[in-house]
């Protein structure tokens, strides 16, 4: 399958190898790294928030598909807690997004049975977004259906420290044994610990804009995920490009350290 991206004034082909299929697992949760959103803008010498603005759109209609498609989570890394080194102006808008975003998408949200998360230091957002934030998931929390996880504020060494600092404070008030701290007691302490435990970790983790690096997301949940990336810019990402995604993850063989076939091996 063949799909054309504009990009820096061109046409690049991005070729699919495999097809998407319905009847192959879908990944339970999907994290997305939305990437490109300044350099979409750029290339149609438009301002960077342009491209930000563009980009809600395209959240928008992933979300709807991924809910379509009976994917469980969806992670979005809408901010790191780097993105603070960029102008201000930029910040501001950024800031305002969600605000903007839960006002006009909360309804649809709604019908969809869709449930919003926030997961990120959200203490440190200005005033108007952490109102909008709180009330996107206030009004959205009984629903059982997809959750929209937004990452916003977010880094994972930080999040790994706060829940070394949660979990020492812990064992210290009940006098318990550094030999309670396992795997699974770690994971209840960092920000996905919200999540049941069989949906904490994503399956697939696609990046766009053809960056092929993790930025701070997610780095522990990572551990055994499948990794996409795309060149496709932000915004541009659509329908078929998750689908692209999913049809690349139903054909990678997940071995987790084991051999695939004990039989086969000698
Ligand atoms: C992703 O797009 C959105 C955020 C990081 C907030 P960018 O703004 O990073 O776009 P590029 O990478 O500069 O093109
Ligand atoms: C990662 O993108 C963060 C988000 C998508 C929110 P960046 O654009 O900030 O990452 P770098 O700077 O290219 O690593
Ligand atoms: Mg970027």
């Amino acid at each position: 399958m063949l799909r054309f991206l504009p990009q820096k004034n061109k046409y690049i082909v991005e070729e699919s190898e495999f097809s998407f299929s319905k009847e192959l697992p879908i990944p339970k949760h999907i994290a997305i790294i939305m990437d490109g959103n300044g350099r979409w803008a750029q290339n149609r010498r438009l301002p960077r928030v342009a491209g930000h603005k563009e980009g809600m759109e395209t959240v928008k209609k992933i979300t709807k598909h991924a809910s379509k498609l009976g994917v469980k989570v969806l992670t979005l890394y809408a901010f790191s807690t780097e993105n603070w080194k960029r102008p201000n102006e930029e910040v501001n808008f950024l800031m305002q997004l969600p605000v903007d975003f839960f006002d006009t998408f909360v309804p649809e949200l709604k019908k969809e049975n869709v449930r919003v998360e926030v997961m990120g230091y959200k203490e440190f957002l200005p005033k108007h977004t952490q109102e909008a934030v709180e009330r996107a998931m206030e009004e959205t929390k009984n629903n059982t259906g997809l959750i929209l996880n937004f990452a916003l504020n977010y880094g994972s060494r930080a999040e790994i420290i706060t829940a070394i600092q949660s979990l020492y404070t812990q064992l210290q008030a009940n006098q318990g044994n550094i030999n309670e701290i396992t795997e699974d007691t770690f994971a209840d302490y960092l920000m996905t610990g919200f999540l049941p435990t069989d949906l904490r970790d994503p399956e697939l983790v696609i990046r766009t804009s053809g960056e092929e690096r993790i930025s701070n997301f997610l780095l522990w949940q990572i551990a055994y995920s499948e990794l996409f990336f795309t060149r496709a810019f932000w915004p541009d990402f659509d329908e078929q490009a998750l689908e692209n995604a999913i049809a690349s993850y139903q054909n990678r063989d997940r071995r987790f350290g084991a051999v695939k076939n004990e039989e086969e091996s000698v």
